[in-house]
């Protein structure tokens, strides 16, 4: 489904990152994973998706840094000579009651979370119009949408990517470019796994299906998108979780 598509993961190492890197891999696509900081996870990882036999290239840097976008753009560049999918997963919680919450509390998850997608759409965009071609996913969820407890923060990120989603595709989409998001609602990771046991059940509770999402259900949704089976499909967000948010 993505022969020869050439795709940027931000966050690509693990969890939901490392899912639709696997799926991406598995249908053909060479990929970059850009990631934070654990080196020997980003090796382990690349080792297990060149199994599949595409090309699996390893970028080092924290999307809150411009610079990261800059030097993502450029390799994808020397390497493939373009970008055909970025999907911007990079993310992070830090939740607290808003009493508690510090301004660099808020500014360090908005920092990654949405100007990190901020920047890395500016910079792969620039190159998929020139190929008047590609598609862009970006991470939102459930927080986004219909608000949490204890995470301000996280929340007007994600509504943000939504807002960013839904003007990119307006701009882009006469260049060819398709951007919708993904809304993800309780997925099994270690994003998740600081959760207590109650948290999870009473977050369970509320889901249509019953369980708790699995990174490969996010995965299939972004391959989905990402291939040509959503090819009129662009400013939308896609809910993958169980039913949660009606
Ligand atoms: P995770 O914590 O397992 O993985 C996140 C990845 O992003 C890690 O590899 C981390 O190193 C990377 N990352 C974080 N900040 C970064 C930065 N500044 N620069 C570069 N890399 C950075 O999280 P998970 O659960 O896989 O989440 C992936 C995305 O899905 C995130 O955007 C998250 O907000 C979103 N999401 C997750 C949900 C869940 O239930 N797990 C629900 C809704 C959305």
């Amino acid at each position: 489904m993505l022969k020869d598509k050439k795709a940027v993961i931000t966050g690509g190492i693990r969890g939901i990152g490392k899912a639709i890197a696997k799926r991406f891999c598995e249908n053909g696509a060479d990929v970059i994973l850009c990631y934070r900081s654990n080196d020997a996870e980003a090796e382990k990882t690349a080792e297990e998706l060149k199994q599949y036999g595409t090309q699996v290239h390893l970028l080092k840097g924290d999307v809150a840094d411009p610079q990261t976008a800059v030097k993502a753009a450029a390799m994808a560049k020397e390497l493939f000579g373009r970008v055909d999918i970025l999907v911007n997963n990079a993310g992070i919680t830090n939740d607290k009651l808003m009493v508690r919450m510090s301004a660099e509390d808020f500014t360090k998850v908005i920092n990654a979370n949405l100007n990190g997608a901020f920047y890395m759409m500016k910079e792969c965009s620039s190159l998929m119009i020139k190929k008047r071609s590609g598609v862009i996913i970006n991470m939102a969820s459930v927080s986004g949408l219909k608000g949490n407890p204890a995470q301000v923060n996280y929340s007007a990120s994600k509504a943000g990517i939504v807002g960013m989603s839904l003007s990119a595709a307006k701009e882009l989409g006469r260049r060819g470019i398709r951007v919708n998001a993904i809304a993800p609602g309780f997925i099994e990771t270690d994003m998740t796994s600081v959760l207590t046991d109650e948290q999870k059940a009473q977050a369970a509770a509320n889901i249509a299906l019953g369980r708790t999402g699995k990174p490969e259900d996010v995965a299939n949704a972004a391959l989905f998108l990402a291939s040509d089976l959503g090819a009129y499909i662009t400013g939308q967000v896609l809910s993958v979780d169980g039913g949660i948010i009606m």
